[in-house]
């Protein structure tokens, strides 16, 4: 009877050791280069310090800002904080509870600004401060469609919880609630893939074609 093998697959991400002369980058990380690069950064960034890398992002952020409810654990947090890294959102805003999880960040969290504010009222103070319009996420009543509206450039994206939805109290702050269409039998998506679609949104309107974009995945 033939036996069974497991074919051997290279599942490895990244890059090895710096191959070459040793480089003095101050930006470079020395255990990493000595070790590979195994983060799943774009390759521009390969043995780069994570201060090193913050510092670069901070220097070409969008001027939107990315904000969540957060009452109830809603593991999508982490998914909504690994988009606003992606689309780099100049700040996340978690509300509500401090804690929040951040399973589903993938780390990516390191490379944002994450600031905490107790309840929705101490966001909208916060977005007045800054001079930010706070347009909400949801489509209950009063929304109007995001395929209609024209985001503003520098604004603050907020978006509810899985279960309950934007509260009354952060939908009383925002000057916009903005619904994404749907054609299905469903009530509503999930906050992560909404999270995507507004801040993609907001990219089609103000970003692309003005940076350089970054492609390279590990
Ligand atoms: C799963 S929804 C729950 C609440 C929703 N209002 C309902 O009645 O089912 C959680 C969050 O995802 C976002 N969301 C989901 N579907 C959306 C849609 N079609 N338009 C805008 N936001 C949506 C909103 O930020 C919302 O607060």
């Amino acid at each position: 009877m033939p036996t069974q093998t497991t074919p051997q697959v290279d599942v490895s991400v990244g890059v090895g050791p710096w191959p070459g002369p040793w480089p003095d980058d101050p930006r470079l990380d020395p255990e990493l280069l000595a070790h590979g690069d195994r983060r799943n950064v774009v390759d521009a960034y390969r043995y780069w310090r994570l201060e090193a890398i913050v510092a670069d992002l901070d220097t070409r952020r969008h001027p939107f800002h990315v904000a969540i409810e957060n009452f109830e654990h809603d593991f999508n947090i982490g998914s909504v904080v690994r988009t606003a890294n992606a689309f780099l959102a100049r700040e996340v805003h978690v509300v509500g509870r401090r804690r929040w999880n951040r399973r589903g960040a993938m780390v990516t969290d390191r490379y944002q600004h994450v600031r905490h504010h107790p309840d929705p009222d101490a966001l909208g103070d916060w977005a007045v401060d800054a001079g930010l319009p706070l347009i909400g996420v949801d489509n209950g009543p009063g929304s109007v469609p995001l395929e209609e509206y024209d985001l503003p450039h520098a604004c603050v994206l907020l978006f509810g919880q899985e279960g309950t939805g934007l509260s009354a109290a952060a939908t009383a702050r925002c000057a916009d609630v903005l619904s994404i269409a749907q054609f299905g039998s469903t009530r509503s998506m999930n906050v992560g893939a909404a999270a995507a679609i507004a801040m993609h949104a907001w990219v089609r309107r103000h970003s692309f074609g003005q940076w350089p974009v970054a492609t390279a995945g590990t």
